[in-house]
Formats: C-alpha cells, sequence, structure tokens
C-alpha cells in the first residue's frame, strides 16, 4: 500500500483482486432495499416539467428543509439540505473554527477516517482522545483535555467505528464542555435510525447555540450513492459568533456546490412524507438479527468485541491477530472475509478490526471466522 491510498480503498481494491469468493464487510453501503416511495418518486421524477430539471435552491428545496424542521424541531432558517452528511461534517467543522477562537478539534480515537483528514485538510490542530474501555468518549476527560484553544468538539452517536451509542447524560456534558470554552460540538447523528440500545439522545434535545447537528438520507433509506444531507445550525436570533453560521455555511455550500441534485431532494421528500415507521422498524430488526448471528460466531471465535449498541459495525479482536494491514489481507486470501484494520481508525484500538454488517453473508462470514479460528 503505498502511503497516499486510503485504507479503505486498498482494502477494497485487495479484496476485489483476491483469488477467492471474499465476503465484504469493508464498506458502510447498506445492502437492503430503499423504501419504496423513494422508488416511486424517482419514476415520477422523470416526467416532470422542464423546469423541475433546472437549478434548485442552493440551500435545498423548502418543502424537504419545511418538512425537516418539523420533524426536527427546529426553525427551517436553520436547515442547509448538503451533499451527504459528508459536506454537512465539512460545513460544520470548517465554519467552527473560523467563528470562533482557537484552532483545535477534539476527535475520539478510534476516529471515523473523514474526521481525521478533514481536521488535516483545514489546517486544525487535531486532539484525538482514546476512548474508554466500554467504546464511549468519556465527557469528563474531554473536560479534562479541553482548553481556550479548542473550536470544535466532534461526537457521532451511533457511532463508526466502535458501534457505540452515547445517552442523553453524555451528549449533554459534552454539550457543557463546548459552552464552557466558546466551542462548538459537531453532532453528526447519520446512524439515528440505528439505534439498539435505546438510549440515543440527539444534540438537539438539548437548548444551546453551540452545537450543530449534522445528519442524512445516505444510512436511513439506504440511498449512500444519492447525496442528500442536512445540517442543523444554530438560529440567528442568538448572540454572536453563533448566529452568523448558518449564513457563513450557506455561502461556502452554494459556492463549493451550487446546490444538490433536485430530483435526488424530491424523492427523499415524498420517501420522508410517505414511509411507515414499519419501514425502519424491520431494517432495524434486520441488523440487530445480523450483530446477534455475528457476535455468537465471535465468542466462538474466542474474541473480543464491543457489544453493538448502534450503527452497522462491530470492531472485534482475535488472539493473536492485531488488525494490521497484513493480517487483514491475510483473513481475506485465507478466511475469505475482508474487514478492515484497526490502525485505519487511529492508535487506541489498532489491534482490532471493523467488520460492517452489511452484507446478507453475515451469517457465513462469522462460520468462515470461527472455522479460521479454532
Ligand atoms: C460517521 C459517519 N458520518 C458521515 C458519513 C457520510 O455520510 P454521507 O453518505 O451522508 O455523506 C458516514 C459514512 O459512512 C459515517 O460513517
Amino acid at each position: 500500500m503505498d502511503d497516499d491510498t486510503p485504507p479503505f480503498f486498498y482494502v477494497m481494491n485487495y479484496a476485489s483482486e483476491a483469488e477467492g469468493d471474499v465476503i465484504d464487510m469493508v464498506s458502510g453501503n447498506p445492502d437492503w432495499e430503499p423504501p419504496e416511495a423513494l422508488r416511486e418518486g424517482l419514476r415520477e421524477y422523470a416526467d416532470a416539467e422542464t423546469d423541475q430539471f433546472q437549478y434548485p435552491p442552493s440551500v435545498g428545496l423548502r418543502e424537504l428543509r419545511e418538512e425537516i424542521a418539523k420533524r426536527r424541531g427546529v426553525d427551517i432558517s436553520q436547515v442547509i439540505i448538503t451533499n451527504g452528511a459528508g459536506e454537512a461534517n465539512h460545513l460544520a467543522m470548517a465554519g467552527g473554527l473560523e467563528a470562533v477562537d482557537g484552532n483545535e478539534i477534539i476527535l475520539a480515537d478510534p476516529v471515523y477516517p473523514y474526521y481525521d483528514g478533514r481536521t488535516s485538510l483545514l489546517d486544525a490542530e487535531k486532539t484525538l482522545i482514546p476512548v474508554d474501555k466500554d467504546g464511549h468518549l468519556n465527557p469528563e476527560t474531554v473536560h479534562k483535555r479541553a482548553s481556550e484553544e479548542t473550536a470544535v468538539i466532534v461526537v457521532n452517536s451511533p457511532n463508526n467505528p466502535m458501534g457505540v451509542t452515547y445517552d442523553g447524560d453524555a451528549i449533554e456534558q459534552l454539550l457543557g464542555v463546548a459552552e464552557e470554552y466558546d466551542a462548538l460540538l459537531v453532532s453528526d447523528e447519520v446512524y439515528d435510525h440505528f439505534d439498539y440500545s435505546g438510549r440515543f439522545t440527539s444534540a438537539l434535545s438539548f437548548d444551546s447555540p453551540n452545537r450543530i447537528v449534522t445528519n442524512s438520507f445516505s444510512k436511513s433509506m439506504a440511498v449512500t450513492g444519492w447525496r442528500v444531507g442536512y445540517a442543523i445550525f444554530p438560529r440567528e436570533d442568538r448572540p454572536a459568533p453563533y448566529n452568523e453560521l448558518v449564513d457563513s455555511a450557506r455561502t461556502r455550500h452554494m459556492l463549493t456546490n451550487v446546490a444538490i441534485s433536485r430530483p435526488a431532494q424530491a424523492s427523499v421528500l415524498r420517501a420522508l412524507r410517505e414511509t411507515d415507521p414499519s419501514y425502519y422498524e424491520a431494517v432495524r430488526e434486520q441488523m440487530v438479527e445480523r450483530i446477534d448471528r455475528f457476535t455468537s460466531a465471535l465468542d466462538a471465535a474466542g474474541a473480543e468485541y464491543t457489544e453493538p449498541e448502534g450503527s452497522f459495525y462491530v470492531m472485534a479482536r482475535f488472539p493473536g491477530l492485531p488488525g494490521t494491514m497484513e493480517n487483514i489481507e491475510m483473513l481475506i486470501d485465507e478466511a475469505g472475509v475482508a474487514g478492515m484494520p484497526g490502525e485505519a481508525f487511529g492508535d487506541s484500538r489498532s489491534d482490532w478490526m471493523r467488520f460492517a454488517l452489511v452484507s446478507p453473508r453475515v451469517e457465513e462470514a462469522a462460520q468462515r471466522l470461527a472455522e479460521f479460528f479454532e
């Protein structure tokens, strides 16, 4: 692997070129159906008038923003439709760094690699705080490490890659740290529909100007390729500098994207309005079943793992097989299972491996691992 290849692409490539049959547990791409209304919305869009094929408002379709604002209990002026949660996170982190004093971004280790890369891209000072033994970032540790230099604290709940979910107390405490240091809490809630613990609490539940919430439909509607997400900024009647965040994000968004695809937004809107909660419940149930089968096999393989409370990921550590890239290659070649090396997510779980449960073949994968470690 050369230094410029992101580990994710390297593993995908290695797995696709491997000789035998390999079960892909690398990506975060859902393998299940999107809501039916989403497919219908896209079909219908093909026959729309030509004016519906032209530029939408830069901040997003008004009706979609209204629908999101209503569901999230915020004002429509706070909502910007983005190119997935990826762009939403970028607007939040870049905007936070620009608006408040300090140049430090605090991240959990293990870290979702895009936060790490974006922190470097933005020339910010990076502080990675190792998660506790149970996989959570401890708000008290964050409090001890934060200072006047801190501009942004990023939390992702339910979490990639640890599979944990933060409860309301933890989010409130992290928000308290942001408030104490005039910083911003960026809460990435892209897996909010995938909480199996019942403890998920959105940062929107707390009234504070020191938070930006990001989300998308990539995972909840199984459409990572559609690129529709959103960010919710502090209201414009909040004190400075928080009141300015939404406007500077509108500018940054417009200058980099112009706008987000109209058909994608329109069909997401239709799906939001017409999809019954049972769709999300069924997907969650499927994931709980997969977690159960996979972790039973991990038990059989003598592996240590964090009990998944949310998201699609299981971090596991196998006896005598640290999560290096070489060992990931070995598991691909000899067990026919592709995961991600823990070292791709920072230092604190570098001897672990991450498996994404986005394949109908998780049971088979688990059996292959159990047999390999027998
Ligand atoms: C924690 C986290 N945030 C953001 C994203 C990106 O989401 P989107 O496809 O909406 O840009 C992912 C995708 O895997 C993710 O795991």
